[in-house]
């Protein structure tokens, strides 16, 4: 036991030396906080948004929920793990979101690359299915869309795609509007008509699902597949959409911070690669050191570095710890457990056909918490930005606010140290945190029902002005 100890030790501390660059400590947070404030004015500046690698998105949701809204609504749900159909009813005496019925739809892996066209005939079909099963198909509601990806949004119903992320890269729709797409593909089928639609990104729709409930949800924040987060801003300062007063959320597409090279100083060898072989190279680095797309192939390559240099496994490389994406994301919070992880890590090693010992299995533990502790750290100080940045556009000495939160890495992992550092990087913001339950469905019908909510009591006051 005593060798063993000292064996561990030992090992510990040759580890440190290649975890040592995942370490932040608070003040290069600070920092990174620091550069993120600039990256979101230069977001939201009329000359500057361009060049912007944090795009501070419009999204024309001018209201968060008032308690008020009601109705039936379809949502579609794409961008995350699974593509899924939704049908949502909106209650307001019982203030209460429902879902009645969903579906998930597998999207395979062919069609993620493949043409637009088959991605938006396949999103149709699903649709129409069903339409079909729940005996909707006579009946024209109005649709959300969450699809989670940056769009320049024109109008809540004109959505142009920048650029894909994540597992995405479809030909033929970047620069395109989305809802056409979508209109197109309903049409070529011709079987079934849609009311009107709103476009939601995941952020938006999470931020309006605990806004229901929680009136003071002005963010929204992603840590799953990507990452992201939207918040209230002051229209005023949205300089490239006209006037003055109230306020719009803006998905700020935080995921794409350090695409400049502005992290650079941060990232790491393995970092860089996971970059390199990725589907989008160059394209969201934030999201890349923080998402559950990611986070695996991070801890996978950091292992392999260290097999190689005979710190672990006796040196010996499995077939499966040596092939892309084969160490899950999923692996990590399993062995981050704090009763069961060590023999979860035990299984998991077995399963990748390595040679183990006790000592590896407890190092391959402080890989997989370093790793994810990086991704809660960075989260906060972007999140830290956020909330700093609200409590000085409102001139306030303290903010007290709500976050809305979804996303697989957010809930498997402790939510403890991200919640910590927020509270030093933002010491004078006092936040709530709440799981959003389902912000992509729910959250989509949501925004749909705020913008009728705001139609109609538009066209009333355009009809009482004109009277
Ligand atoms: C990616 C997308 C973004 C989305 C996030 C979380 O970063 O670009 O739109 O919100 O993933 O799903």
């Amino acid at each position: 036991m005593r060798s063993l100890r000292a064996a561990e030790a030992s090992s510990e501390e040759l580890v440190e030396k290649y975890l040592q660059p995942f370490q932040l400590s608070p003040e290069t947070l600070q920092e990174v906080s620091a550069r993120l404030r600039k990256d979101l004015l230069r977001g939201l500046g009329k000359h500057s948004h361009h060049k912007a690698p944090v795009k501070m998105l419009p999204t024309f949701v001018r209201a968060t929920p008032d308690g008020t809204e009601k109705g039936d609504f379809l949502a579609l749900d794409l961008g995350g793990t699974n593509f899924r159909v939704l049908h949502v009813r909106v209650e307001e005496e019982a203030q209460k979101v429902l879902k009645m019925d969903s579906q998930i739809c597998a999207i395979p892996q062919e069609m993620m690359l493949g043409t637009g066209e088959q991605l938006f005939d396949h999103i149709a079909t699903c649709l129409g299915d069903f339409l079909e099963s729940h005996n909707l198909k006579g009946q024209t509601l109005p649709l959300g869309f969450t699809f989670s990806f940056p769009c320049e949004q024109l109008e809540i119903d004109k959505s142009i795609l920048i650029r894909w992320t994540k597992g995405f890269n479809c030909s033929g729709v970047e620069g395109k509007d989305v809802v056409q797409l979508l209109k197109e593909a309903i049409h070529r089928r011709g079987d079934y008509h849609i009311g009107s639609v709103a476009m939601v990104n995941d952020t938006v729709g999470t931020m309006m699902s605990c806004g229901y409930k929680d009136q003071s949800c002005e963010i929204g924040m992603i840590i799953g597949t990507g990452t992201n987060a939207c918040y209230m801003e002051e229209i005023k300062n949205v300089k490239r959409i006209e006037g003055e007063d109230g306020r719009m959320c803006i998905n700020t597409e935080w995921g794409g911070f350090g695409d400049d090279g502005c992290l650079d100083d941060i990232l790491t060898e393995f970092d860089v690669e996971v970059d390199k072989t990725s589907i989008n190279p160059g394209v969201h680095i934030f999201e890349k050191m923080i998402s559950g797309m990611y986070l695996g192939e991070i801890v996978r390559l950091v292992l392999v570095k260290m097999t190689k240099d005979k710190l672990l496994f006796k040196g010996q490389i499995s077939e499966a710890l040596g092939t892309c994406g084969l160490f899950e994301t999923k692996f990590i919070s399993e062995i981050e457990e704090p009763d069961s992880g060590l023999e979860n890590a035990k299984k998991i090693l077995t399963e990748l056909g390595l040679d183990w010992s006790l000592v590896d299995a407890s190092v391959v533990r402080l890989v997989c918490d370093t790793i994810s502790s990086r991704s809660a750290y960075l989260c906060a100080a972007a999140l830290a930005t956020l909330v700093n940045r609200i409590r000085n556009n409102r001139k306030l000495g303290h903010l007290k606010t709500t976050v809305g939160v979804d996303g697989t890495v957010y809930r498997k992992h402790p939510t403890s140290k991200l919640q910590k550092a927020v509270r030093l990087l933002a010491p004078q913001c006092d936040i709530t945190f709440l799981v959003s339950e389902d912000g992509s469905g729910k959250g989509a019908a949501m925004v749909t029902a705020v913008a009728q909510r705001l139609k109609k009591s538009c066209s009333t006051m355009c009809t009482k002005a004109s009277e």
